[in-house]
């Protein structure tokens, strides 16, 4: 029997890959980087199916290359703003994507991130390694406890809740908006508020949403004003849902007190970022889902995906399920 031609963008966890290969003729992408994109319209030309990573702009020209035997796109990560969903479903193309397995990891890397700047890590640990360690001081480095703490959450789906139920355990009053006003209920003690009310009233303030147009800058000169001057802003969702010009003047003025970003706009962020400049904020390289356990299984997930749509059979995790409509 023939099988399938897929194209794989990138390298990905072998207990994704060994299926995928058992069933499919696969075209791996092996750099380093993403291909081009050049290189991704000619790899696409003809295949059955497309895995790729979110660093992967699948629109409209590159479902034109692919032509017509494209039968799925399987998204590498939960977020997919990547794609142009409306365009894969105008053509009956089902997208998957990766939900759940990440949903831990990603939490636990907010909450790293908000010890780490709340409790000034960072500048401790470069404080130690340029030889200023002379002495302990009362008044040194001091920084904002968990304990008491308001944490507003701006979404409250499975990695916003995931965040709430570690909070609790830190003894934090939670609060939360989610602008994409879907289902948010949860037995988890957490105060459901306007966006306003959350500004205000938090000390950390963590986004988990996905980036939409209507999130698009959310965290912008405005929002950034009326958030308390001792706060911190944490980003593990998508970079451009802040706008990185207002956080920096926010954060020059200490107009807030720090924040800590785990995604950019844009991703990678340049060297000479005026953000790289300042002491109060840690910058990652977007490495929320990057624990062994959820990476193998996105993989899982991603292949699982993958294969049930060259198959022609329903994806088991679809974002655009209208494709199965008649
Ligand atoms: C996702 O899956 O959307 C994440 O951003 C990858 O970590």
């Amino acid at each position: 029997m023939v099988k399938p031609k897929v194209f794989v963008t990138r390298f990905i966890p072998e207990k994704g890959y060994e299926l995928i290969r058992d069933s499919c003729k696969v075209d791996l992408w092996t750099d380093e980087l993403p291909p081009s994109r050049e290189d991704l319209l000619q790899h696409v030309h003809g295949v059955d199916g497309l895995l790729c990573l979110l660093t992967d702009k699948i629109d409209v020209e590159v479902l034109d290359a692919a032509g017509p035997n494209l039968k799925v796109i399987s998204n590498f990560a939960v977020g997919f703003d990547n794609i142009d969903i409306h365009a894969a479903t105008a053509r009956k193309i089902p997208v998957g994507n990766t939900p759940d397995v990440l949903t831990d990891a990603t939490a636990d890397f907010a909450f790293a991130l908000m010890l780490s700047v709340g409790r000034r890590l960072i500048e401790g640990e470069r404080y130690v390694r340029n030889g200023q360690w002379k002495t302990w001081h009362p008044m040194h480095l001091l920084g904002i406890e968990m304990k008491g703490a308001t944490l507003g959450l701006v979404g409250f789906g499975r990695i916003g809740k995931a965040v709430a139920r570690r909070a609790l355990g830190f003894d934090m009053r939670v609060i939360y908006y989610d602008p994409t006003e879907t289902e948010t209920h949860s037995d988890l003690k957490a105060t459901s508020v306007d966006f306003e009310m959350l500004l205000k009233e938090s000390d950390i303030i963590s986004l988990h949403t996905p980036l939409t147009a209507k999130t698009h800058h959310l965290i912008d000169s405005r929002a950034l004003s009326k958030m308390k001057p001792t706060a911190v802003l944490i980003n593990t969702a998508r970079g451009p849902i802040v706008d990185p010009d207002a956080l920096y003047e926010a954060l020059k003025s200490n107009h807030i007190f720090g924040a800590g970003l785990d995604v950019t706009e844009p991703e990678p962020l340049p060297t000479d970022s005026p953000l790289l400049t300042l002491d109060n904020i840690l910058i990652m390289p977007h490495l929320g889902s990057a624990s062994i356990t959820a990476r193998d299984n996105m993989a899982w997930m991603a292949a699982r995906n993958l294969i049930a749509g060259v198959k022609g059979e329903r994806l088991p995790n679809c974002v655009n399920p209208q494709v199965y409509s008649r």
